[in-house]
């Protein structure tokens, strides 16, 4: 099925947050606790609530139209499309939290668009994070702007918001308010990834916002390799000609080499995220098929290879120098971006050889995504045969492998790394994410939890493949860190995904056990059964004399099965140090799998040993562990839970 194949982007710039995480979705995973609000601007006092104008406009309180209550903001006499309203959130937005930032928009006549974005500044240098693009706003009606923000850096200027794109018509502002969801603490007492799968390095692509706080902490615990997800691309690194700028990448390139992470430098061509002035011509028109055209060209590419390349030198020491050249669709294979209808296959060419002179002994990639079809796989190989074959330093073929829970296969993937193998080339798995969807029109308001398990499986068999053709495969990087970032979220379209192995709260999925130690996943109804129940609980336990205290959350089901949560709680005083949970399930339950736990199931009788790393629960603190379960008809909660053969309180 290839229904999830990455769709050509066909837009030559796509604005990437700077410093910044934004994405334009909300949904938490579920289960998660109610968000902590921080500002809420209701108007419903008469007064603007701390909101003012970023310029002369007219900032009032207004019971013209409310979006709730009888109150709103108005905004008037602007004179400038960026003008609006405006909130302080310095001291309000902590660094590295991830606030949701939601607002109601309605223009006063006609339409517009509208969006939200925060303005910082750290001395005398600004820069404006977009939190929601471009949003149709009219006066029919109110239109909501809902992002994410995550603040990356030390500021001493904060202000979010709202301006329109185009008119200087009046608008209203009402109901904004912002929120965050407290974070978990990361798990210490689960197996690194990067111990788990020696073979070569596993890295992630961050953003800014991810070197900080319990994101860095992941990062580092985890993973051996970095790619910058942006912040080496064209628009980031020279946004104008010949000014080059490295404040996005070089707090990551640091953050990298303090903690000996290995660097994949992410991209020195591609024909998206590149400004419009490399396409343009000395006589400012588009550049087209001219001599003239393709040798201002080339030597923008040669320039900006010297520099960004230069820049860094040894620090990476994998590049991937061209992006995404290939279109199957052609006799000839190549993509028609501007960078090949102007100057033909010589800009991969100059691209590679500039790279080599620049950076001897860097590994230089050629990347693609969609490598395993075997159309693209074919052309791909191709052109890297012939252009190995005249002398372009080529060292290696980068799969990105977007992929999804159904596709490809492991058959497929494996025959696109042999595919390459003769070439003598390295390959790196490059941009590695498993969408939960399989095409284009599903959403999920969370992701199912047989969405995960399936997820869990592919990263088992894929990265058992990897680790099998470890001769071959020389890295693997997975395109973010964890749910709570991932390009998906809006790609290819808006609707939250949840492709990596660590959940929105950093916790790990079953995807992550499957990299990890595939036995937590099974594949059978028991994986790992033990003895039969040792004691089952009796219908009514006396929560007075307890010392322990069960929550258990049904936290998706669909029809004939649901996935479940369980915690338990030390409420005693002594120390725990190995566990037996048991329970009776009413309805006909049956767990199918289960982790962080083993599991024994005969009749109705339900017991969940521990594993091996969370055995162990002081006074105070817990242990969780996940299941899926089927249930047909109804699936009542179990009435009571036994710990160790004593009844546990039921919260
Ligand atoms: C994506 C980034 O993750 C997004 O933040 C950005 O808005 C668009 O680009 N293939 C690539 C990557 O080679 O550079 C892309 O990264 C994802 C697809």
């Amino acid at each position: 099925m290839r229904a999830l194949a990455r769709l050509a982007v066909t837009t030559l710039m796509v604005a990437a947050p700077v410093a910044a995480v934004t994405v334009a979705t909300t949904a938490n995973a579920a289960g998660d606790p109610a968000p902590i609000t921080v500002l809420t601007s209701d108007f419903e006092d008469g007064t603007s609530q701390g909101w003012t104008g970023r310029s002369a406009e007219t900032i009032a309180s207004s019971t013209a139209v409310a979006h709730g209550g009888t109150r709103s903001l108005a905004i008037s006499g602007r004179t400038a499309a960026w003008q609006g309203p405006s909130h302080d959130v310095l001291g309000t937005f902590e660094k590295g939290t991830a606030y949701t930032i939601s607002a109601w928009v309605r223009m006063e006549s006609g339409s517009d668009s509208a969006r939200l974005s925060v303005e910082r500044r750290t001395g005398e240098v600004a820069a404006y994070d977009q939190v929601v693009g471009n949003t149709a706003v009219i006066s029919g009606g109110w239109t909501n702007l809902t992002g994410r923000y995550t603040l990356a850096t030390d500021v001493d200027f904060l202000r979010i918001y709202v301006e329109t794109a185009s008119t200087t018509g009046s608008f209203y502002l009402d109901d904004v308010t912002a929120s965050y969801v407290p974070s978990l603490p990361i798990q210490t007492d689960i197996p690194a990834v990067k111990d788990v799968v020696p073979e070569f390095p596993v890295g992630a692509a961050i953003t800014g916002a991810e070197i900080i706080g319990d994101h860095g902490s992941l990062l580092k615990r985890h993973f051996t390799s970095v790619t910058p997800g942006n912040a080496l691309k064209w628009d980031a690194t020279e946004p104008t000609e010949n000014t080059f700028s490295y404040a996005q990448a070089d707090p990551l390139i640091a953050f990298a080499e303090t903690n000996g992470l290995a660097i994949r430098g992410h991209t020195l061509v591609w024909h998206n995220q590149t400004p419009s002035w490399v396409f343009t011509g000395a006589d400012g028109q588009p550049m087209t098929a001219t001599a003239e055209d393709k040798e201002l060209l080339l030597a923008r590419l040669e320039n900006h290879i010297r520099n960004v390349a230069g820049h860094y030198g040894s620090d990476i020491g994998v590049w991937d120098v061209v992006n995404e050249v290939i279109d199957e669709n052609q006799a000839d294979g190549l993509r028609r971006s501007t960078w090949y209808t102007v100057a033909g296959l010589d800009y991969i060419r100059t691209a590679f050889r500039v790279a080599r002179e620049v950076l001897p002994d860097a590994k230089l990639f050629i990347n693609d995504y969609n490598t395993n079809v075997p159309a693209k796989r074919d052309k791909l190989y191709n052109l890297v045969a012939q252009l190995r074959a005249e002398g372009v330093p080529i060292d290696g073929v980068g799969h990105q492998m977007h992929i999804n829970v159904s596709w490809p296969s492991i058959a497929e993937t494996e025959a696109m790394i042999e595919k390459f193998a003769p070439l003598g080339v390295e390959q790196q798995v490059t941009e590695m994410d498993v969408s939960i969807y399989t095409n284009s029109s599903e959403t999920f308001p969370a992701p199912p939890a047989d969405r995960l398990l399936q997820q869990a499986y592919v990263y088992r068999d894929m990265f058992a493949l990897f680790r099998e053709h470890a001769s071959e495969i020389t890295s693997v990087t997975l395109w973010g860190l964890a749910d709570d970032n991932t390009w998906l979220d809006t790609f290819p379209v808006t609707r939250k995904d949840a492709p990596l192995l660590f959940d929105t709260r950093l916790q790990a999925k079953p995807a992550y056990w499957g990299v990890a130690d595939p036995s937590k996943i099974g594949t059978s109804p028991s994986p790992s059964v033990s003895s039969s129940p040792s004691s089952s609980p009796s219908s009514s336990p006396s929560a007075g004399s307890s010392t322990c205290a069960v929550t258990y959350r049904v936290t998706g089901s669909w029809p004939g099965g649901f996935q479940g949560d369980v915690k338990v709680a030390n409420t005693g005083t002594a120390a725990i140090s190995g566990w037996k949970l048991a329970w009776r399930f009413a309805g006909g339950q049956q767990v199918a799998q289960l982790w962080n736990g083993s599991v024994a199931q005969s009749g109705a009788d339900v017991t969940v040993t521990n594993a091996s790393w969370n055995g162990a629960i002081a006074p105070g603190g817990t242990a969780s562990f996940g299941f899926l379960g089927s249930a047909t008809g109804g699936n009542p909660a179990p009435a009571a839970f036994a710990l160790n053969g004593t009844n546990c309180a039921v919260l």
